[in-house]
């Protein structure tokens, strides 16, 4: 199958085309470098640089390698800047998913696979949460998923385009050769490690008074390998119809566990500060990833906290200025 990858240059997209071509499959990554990097594209991807906001761009990709089957990763992807500049999501998300979708439509593309998010949950009832929980997007980063998740369930009924929405919860870890490299950097477990780097001074706890065990936020971190694997489950089942997973380790790991564990790790004593709660930030999320377990046979390789930092500490040791070193 060819598959074309949008954001294939970024952190998880890179993994899922390092997982897509050690599964024979041909990878076209489409990606116009705005937050990605050319080092993290497996050398047997192919790289067609554009922006999903030129349609002209995207036209010419499919029409040149036309693909089988799309996934869906690029994307902004800020909580926090989606309720400054809402446009950029609602609007600029949105939009370059419309792009993406008609052309792969016109093309008769017939299996999709969207990056959705947690951030559709933010007033679970029950937890661990399942795909029968309400969705409630938590910002307008979430709001674009929703609406994206929403035109393919449209299109699944008008053009019969097969597609998997898959929920993720806080992707983390690293492979052997890709890791995790934002900028700006707001993922928990990074920012920890930049401290043991010496390139921070300390990490901020975010509120301790938390209805939890430590009384620090609970999250679900899932390694990004396991996260790309999941991906190569539901291209091939798109066979037997569309699908929505909700995507997590299913055990929450505090902000003082992954402190704690980073610590243990790295030998570095980690600094930390406890400032006032963030508003919106919810006391603990994490998945139920059942379904796709019993559907699919998914099951995470790495679901333990202190292998997922091991393996980041690793690749960040290697890549001291991530990709730019
Ligand atoms: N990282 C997480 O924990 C997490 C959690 C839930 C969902 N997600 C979703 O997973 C996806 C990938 O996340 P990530 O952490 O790998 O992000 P990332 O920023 O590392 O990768 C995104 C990639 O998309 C590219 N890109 C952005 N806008 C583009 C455009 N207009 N045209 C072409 N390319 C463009 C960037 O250059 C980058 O390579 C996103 O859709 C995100 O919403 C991520």
């Amino acid at each position: 199958m060819k598959v074309l990858v949008t954001g294939g240059a970024g952190y998880i997209g890179s993994v899922a085309v390092e997982r897509l071509i050690a599964s024979g499959e041909s990878v076209v990554v489409f990606d116009n470098l705005s937050q990605g990097h050319r080092e993290a594209i497996h050398s047997d991807a192919e790289l067609v640089r554009g922006d999903l906001a030129a349609a002209a761009d995207i036209e010419a990709a499919f029409a040149r390698h036309k693909p089988d089957a799309v996934m869906h990763f690029a994307s902004n992807l800020l909580v926090g800047e989606s309720m400054e500049k809402p446009f950029k999501y609602l609007g600029d998300n949105v939009s370059n998913g419309v792009n993406l979708l008609k052309c792969a439509t016109a093309h008769g593309v017939e299996r999709f696979i969207l990056s959705s998010t947690a951030n559709l949950f933010d007033e679970p009832e029950t937890i661990p949460i399942s795909e029968s929980e309400c969705i409630v997007p938590g910002s307008p980063y979430g709001e674009s998923k929703y609406i994206l998740e929403r035109m393919l369930a449209w299109l699944e009924r008008t053009h019969g385009l097969r597609y998997a929405a898959l929920r993720y919860f806080n992707a983390a870890g690293a492979t052997s050769e890709r890791g995790e490299d934002h900028d700006p950097e707001l993922h928990l477990i990074p920012l920890v490690l930049q401290v043991a780097q010496r390139k921070r001074e300390h990490i901020s706890i975010f509120g301790d008074d938390y209805d939890t065990p430590d009384g620090t936020c609970v999250r679900d971190y899932i390694h990004v390998s396991d996260l790309a694997d999941a991906h190569i489950l539901a291209l091939h089942a798109l066979s037997d119809g569309s699908r929505t997973y909700n995507l997590g380790n299913g055990q929450g790991f505090s902000v003082k566990e992954v402190i704690e564990t980073s610590r243990e790790i790295t030998g570095h004593g980690i600094a930390s500060k406890t400032t006032p709660r963030r508003p919106g930030d919810p006391a603990k999320l994490v998945a139920d990833s059942s379904k796709i377990r019993a559907e699919l046979g998914w099951e995470p390789k790495y679901p333990d906290l202190r292998q997922i930092i091991e393996m980041a500490w690793s690749w960040h040791s290697k890549h001291p200025n991530g990709y730019g070193s």
